[in-house]
């Protein structure tokens, strides 16, 4: 049975996965209307997976008998000036983002829930490839500069980027 430490860190964690993903869909569609469809494209699949992840958390809340709270989600900025600040304000959010992480695993820990511990590794793991994703984009836009040619060879490339569910696999395997 989970304890109210780690369930109240949990419940957090579901509504910051659904801000996250209101805010990279803010931020696709602030690409989408400046012309970078590639760009919109990223963000709209990011904003997929964070969808994701709060699913899972809120599945496994109830998996381990504690019941999910709803809070209001905030809404996000969504006027940005440039590409290059929208991918700054991406990994400013990813680095927050591993914080709470890690605070779930330091809550879970002091409450002796070892299954939401082993659980929450999942995310420490992916706040890894999360923060390495935006600081390569963002070490790309800043070679990049002005230069609207490799601007534009950069969303070509954001372009192709396609949501797989991180967790289609391990739901298989739970199939009778
Ligand atoms: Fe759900 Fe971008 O971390």
């Amino acid at each position: 049975m989970i304890k109210g430490n780690t369930l109240k860190a949990l419940n957090d964690q579901v509504n910051a996965e659904y801000y996250s993903a209101y805010l990279y869909l803010a931020m696709s569609a602030y690409a989408d209307r400046a012309g970078f469809k590639g760009v919109a494209n990223w963000l709209f699949v990011q904003a997929q997976e964070e969808m994701a992840h709060a699913t899972h958390i809120y599945q496994h809340i109830l998996e381990r008998g504690g019941t999910p709270a709803f809070s209001d989600i905030k809404a996000p900025g969504a006027s940005y000036g440039s590409v290059k600040e929208v991918f700054e304000k991406v990994l400013t959010h990813e680095r927050f983002v591993t914080g709470l992480i890690d605070k779930i695993a330091s809550v879970a820990l002091g409450e002796n829930d070892h299954a939401t511990y082993n659980f929450i590794m999942w995310y420490v793991n992916e706040q890894v490839e999360e923060e390495a994703n935006a600081d390569e984009i963002l070490s790309k836009l800043n070679f990049i500069g002005d230069n609207n040619g490799l601007l534009y060879n950069l969303d070509s490339t954001l372009a192709a980027r396609v949501f797989t569910d991180p967790f289609a696999a391990a739901a298989q395997n739970q199939q009778p």
